[in-house]
C-alpha cells in the first residue's frame, strides 16, 4: 500500500496537512431517483419510489422526483462543476426502469442512450465513471408481481445487469451492484418509511436474502459480459455499532443490531454463511427455508472492493424500539440512543471516530478486500445569501472531520482507495423530499439554477492538494 504522509517540513507553529496516497479517488456521489427528473421521458417506467411518493403522507410536503434536479436536461453542466471540484470519479446510478421499463425484456435505446450521453461527457472531463446498478428504483411491475421478497426479482435483476453490462461495458470499467441493501430490505418492507412502504418483518428478512442473491447473481452476469479488468463492488451502510454501555442487556441488544445491519450482509457475500445467532434471533418470524442450496455461493461470488457509506454511528441500548420498527427480531430488545453533542439537520449526530471504527474493524475481518468510502456527507439548512453565497462551515467541518478520520485509518494500515462526497447537488432526500440538502453545489428548485457552495470551493482544494488544510 502507498504511504500516507504529512509533508516533509511543517513550521513548528504549524499543523502539518494530512496528505492522501498517490492515486487516492476523489469523488461524488448522486443516484438517479434523486437527481434526474425526467420521470416519464423516453419510455421510462414507474418505479416503487414513482408509487410511494405519491401516497399520502410518505414523502414530506409530497414530494416527488419527477422533475429533482433536472439532471437528465442538465448533464454537461452538471459534469463542467465536477470539472471545476477536480474530481477523478463520479458514482451515480442507472436507473432500472429507464432501462427496463418493467423489468423484464430488451433494453431500452433511449434509456441506455442517455448514460452513454453522460459517460461521454464523463469521458472528455477526464472523470471516471463509477455506475451503481440499483440504487432503490425497483421498477413497480417487479413489486407488484411480489418485490424483493420474491426470489425472481433476484432473477431479474441479474438479468438487468448483464443487459446494463453488455450495453455500458466498453464505458464504464468500476461497477457497483446494490447500494445499502439494508434500506432496502428494512426500511422498504418492515418500517413501511421508503419505498414500496411494507410493514411485514418476515418479508424484509426474505427481501434481505433475495438482495444478497441479486448482488451475487449480477457479479456473475457481470463477469461474464465485461472485459476482465472491471471492478465490481457492493456498497453497504454498515452500522458503527457500539453498546450504550458494558452490560450484559447493552451488548446483546448491540450485537442483534450488528447482525441484522452488518453481519447479514457482510457474512453471505464475504463468507458465504448467514449469522447462526441471527437465525436464531429471528427464529420467531422465519425459518430461513428460502434460502436454497447453493445460494450462499451464489452471494459470495468475488467482488474487488467493498464501498461503505457513513453518516453516523448507531448507539444502542437494550430497550424496545416502536413499532413498525426497521430490526425483525431485535425490536423487542434493542432502542437507540442520540449522544449529545452537534447534529446534522437530519438530527443525526457528528461522530467521525464511528468510520475510524468501522475502517478499523474491516481491517481486520475482511484482510485483502479494498475498501472505498462510496458515500459520507451532511445535510445543513443552506440557503443562497443575496450575493449568491451559500456559506455551509458546518458541512466543511463535517468533511474536515471525517476526512481526518479516513486519513488516520489509512495510517492504521486500512487500505482506503477513495473517499465520495455525497452529495454533489442537492436534491430528493427520500421521505425527506426537498427539504434536506445534503449537496456542496446549491440547487433553487425552482429555477434549477446551481451555486456552488463553500464547502465546494474547499473539496476542489482539498482534491487539488491530495491532502486536507490543518484546522485551526
Ligand atoms: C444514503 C443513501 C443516499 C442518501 C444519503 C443521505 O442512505 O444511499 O441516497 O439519501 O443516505
Amino acid at each position: 500500500m502507498t504511504t500516507v504522509g504529512t509533508s516533509p517540513h511543517p513550521r513548528p507553529t504549524q499543523r502539518p496537512r494530512l496528505t492522501f496516497p498517490a492515486g487516492f479517488r476523489w469523488g461524488t456521489a448522486t443516484a438517479a431517483y434523486q437527481i434526474e427528473g425526467a420521470a416519464r421521458e423516453h419510455g421510462r417506467g414507474p418505479s416503487i419510489w414513482d408509487t410511494f411518493s405519491r401516497l399520502p403522507g410518505k414523502v414530506r410536503n409530497g414530494d416527488t422526483g419527477d422533475i429533482a434536479a433536472d439532471h437528465y436536461h442538465r448533464v454537461p453542466q452538471d459534469v463542467a462543476l465536477m470539472k471545476d471540484l477536480g474530481v477523478t470519479d463520479y458514482r451515480f446510478s442507472i436507473a432500472w426502469p429507464r432501462v427496463q421499463p418493467t423489468g423484464r425484456g430488451p433494453g431500452v435505446r433511449a434509456g441506455l442512450d442517455f448514460y452513454r450521453r453522460l459517460t461521454d461527457e464523463l469521458r472528455d472531463a477526464g472523470i471516471r465513471p463509477v455506475a451503481t446498478l440499483y440504487h432503490w428504483d425497483l421498477p413497480q411491475e417487479l413489486e407488484d408481481a411480489g418485490g424483493w421478497p420474491r426470489r425472481e426479482t433476484a432473477e431479474r435483476f441479474a438479468e438487468y445487469a448483464a443487459l446494463v453490462g453488455e450495453a455500458l461495458g466498453d464505458r464504464i470499467a468500476t461497477w457497483t451492484t446494490l447500494n445499502e441493501p439494508w434500506c432496502a430490505a428494512f426500511l422498504g418492507y418492515a418500517e413501511g418509511v421508503h419505498a414500496p412502504g411494507r410493514t411485514d418483518p418476515a418479508a424484509a428478512l426474505r427481501a434481505a436474502h433475495h438482495l444478497n442473491l441479486a448482488h451475487g447473481g449480477a457479479v456473475r452476469a457481470l463477469r461474464a459480459v465485461l472485459p476482465s479488468t472491471a471492478e465490481i463492488s457492493l456498497t453497504l451502510n454498515l452500522h458503527a455499532v457500539r453498546a450504550l454501555t458494558d452490560s450484559e442487556a447493552d451488548r446483546d441488544a448491540a450485537r442483534r443490531v450488528d447482525a441484522l445491519g452488518n453481519r447479514l450482509f457482510l457474512d453471505p457475500v464475504f463468507h458465504g454463511r448467514l449469522p447462526d445467532d441471527l437465525c436464531a434471533d429471528t427464529a420467531s418470524l422465519t425459518d430461513w427455508s428460502f434460502v436454497r442450496e447453493g445460494d450462499l455461493t451464489v452471494t459470495s461470488s468475488p467482488v474487488d472492493s467493498l464501498g461503505i457509506n457513513y453518516y453516523a454511528p448507531t448507539i444502542v441500548a437494550s430497550g424496545t424500539h416502536p413499532s413498525p420498527s426497521p430490526w425483525p427480531g431485535a425490536e423487542r430488545h434493542a432502542r437507540f440512543v442520540q449522544p449529545s453533542g452537534p447534529r446534522t439537520a437530519m438530527d443525526w449526530p457528528v461522530d467521525a471516530e464511528g468510520l475510524y471504527e468501522l475502517l478499523t474493524r474491516l481491517r481486520d475481518e475482511l484482510p485483502g478486500v479494498p475498501l472505498v468510502i462510496t458515500e459520507n456527507g451532511a445535510a445543513y439548512d443552506d440557503y443562497a445569501d443575496p450575493e449568491g453565497n451559500v456559506h455551509d462551515p458546518e458541512r466543511v467541518a463535517y468533511l474536515h472531520e471525517h476526512l481526518a478520520a479516513v486519513h488516520r485509518a489509512l495510517a492504521a494500515g486500512v487500505d482506503v482507495r477513495g473517499y465520495f462526497l455525497w452529495s454533489l447537488l442537492d436534491n430528493f432526500e427520500w421521505a425527506y423530499g426537498y427539504g434536506k440538502r445534503f449537496g456542496i453545489v446549491h440547487v433553487d428548485f425552482a429555477s434549477q439554477r446551481r451555486t456552488p457552495k463553500d464547502s465546494a470551493r474547499w473539496y476542489a482544494e482539498t482534491i487539488a492538494r491530495n491532502s486536507l488544510p490543518p484546522r485551526g
